[in-house]
């Protein structure tokens, strides 16, 4: 599934970045192009054919949370897709960009405030970065892997040797700049590389010590938040709570590093 929808952005590319239908979203600054639709079209096609009773949440599908999440509490399974995640970088001919499919399964069907119509625990995710050749997947209990390799967070343990990553989101991106300004003097370096899903990863591998940002979809981080647990690595929200999937935040790290992180956060 994943394989197939990254040969399809591959295949786009191809044809030439200025031949990209690219249309903007929520923002000018929030691009869209037909390589997201074809791939997104081709991940739901497969789901329906294989699950069809399964519920799915995909980025460029309709997305009004509160219909569609009661819909989906009578799912026994819910996919959480981000098609391309790193659209800017894709658009901008960089390769840091991602397949992101995530998967959940429902365990109670909830009725409370904002978007908790139920509770659920992520069993499977899958982040394929086509044009890097990595392909990195985790199943609940089982490990994490990179091209069928076992990974693990990194074992820095002091926030001072910490490689770092943020992002910033397309909508209210001055919110991470006094977090970015409270970080930086705290830790060895930070990278801003453009696809939260594999900012993910790349904590899950080792290749960053720790990573958060603001503004974030359930399918940027569904796939890559279970990659990390299961490499070993720690996920929460800003201050160290449990990570709410639609919760907008996260905070991720290789859980030795995760207290100082969430200490200078909690001195802003
Ligand atoms: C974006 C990327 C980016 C992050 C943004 C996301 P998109 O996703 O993951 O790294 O900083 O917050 O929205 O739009 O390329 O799928
Ligand atoms: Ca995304
Ligand atoms: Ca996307």
């Amino acid at each position: 599934m994943a394989l197939k929808a990254g040969d399809i952005l591959i295949r786009e590319k191809k044809k030439g970045i200025q031949k990209l239908k690219v249309e903007t979203k929520s923002s000018k600054i929030d691009l869209v192009t037909n390589a997201d639709k074809a791939s997104e079209k081709s991940i739901i096609t497969n789901i329906k054919r294989k699950f069809p009773d399964h519920g799915i949440i995909a980025e460029e599908s309709e997305n009004d949370f509160m219909k569609k999440m009661e819909e989906l509490s009578h799912c026994s399974y819910i996919w959480i897709i981000d098609p391309l995640d790193g659209t800017t970088n894709f658009t901008y001919g960089l390769p840091q960009y991602s397949v992101s499919i995530g998967l959940m399964k429902v365990n109670q069907a909830k009725k409370s405030k904002n978007f908790e119509y139920f509770e659920g625990e992520l069993v499977a995710g899958v982040v394929y970065a086509p044009e890097l050749d990595q392909m990195f997947y985790a199943e609940k209990g089982k490990g994490a892997f990179l091209n069928r390799k076992k990974i693990a967070t990194s074992k820095t343990k002091s926030l001072a040797m910490s490689l770092l990553a943020t992002g910033f989101a397309y909508s209210n991106k001055e919110k991470n700049l006094p977090y970015l300004e409270a970080m930086i003097p705290h830790c060895r370096d930070l990278r801003r590389f453009g696809s939260a899903a594999l900012d993910l990863c790349y904590v899950a591998a080792g290749n960053f010590d720790g990573y958060w940002e603001f503004g974030l979809k359930p399918w940027d981080i569904a796939a890559g938040s279970l990659i990390v647990a299961e490499a070993g690595g720690k996920v929460s929200d800003l201050n160290g709570n449990l990570l709410d999937l639609f919760g907008e935040e996260i905070l991720c790290s290789n859980g030795k590093v995760h207290k100082e992180m969430v200490k200078v956060f909690s001195e802003i």
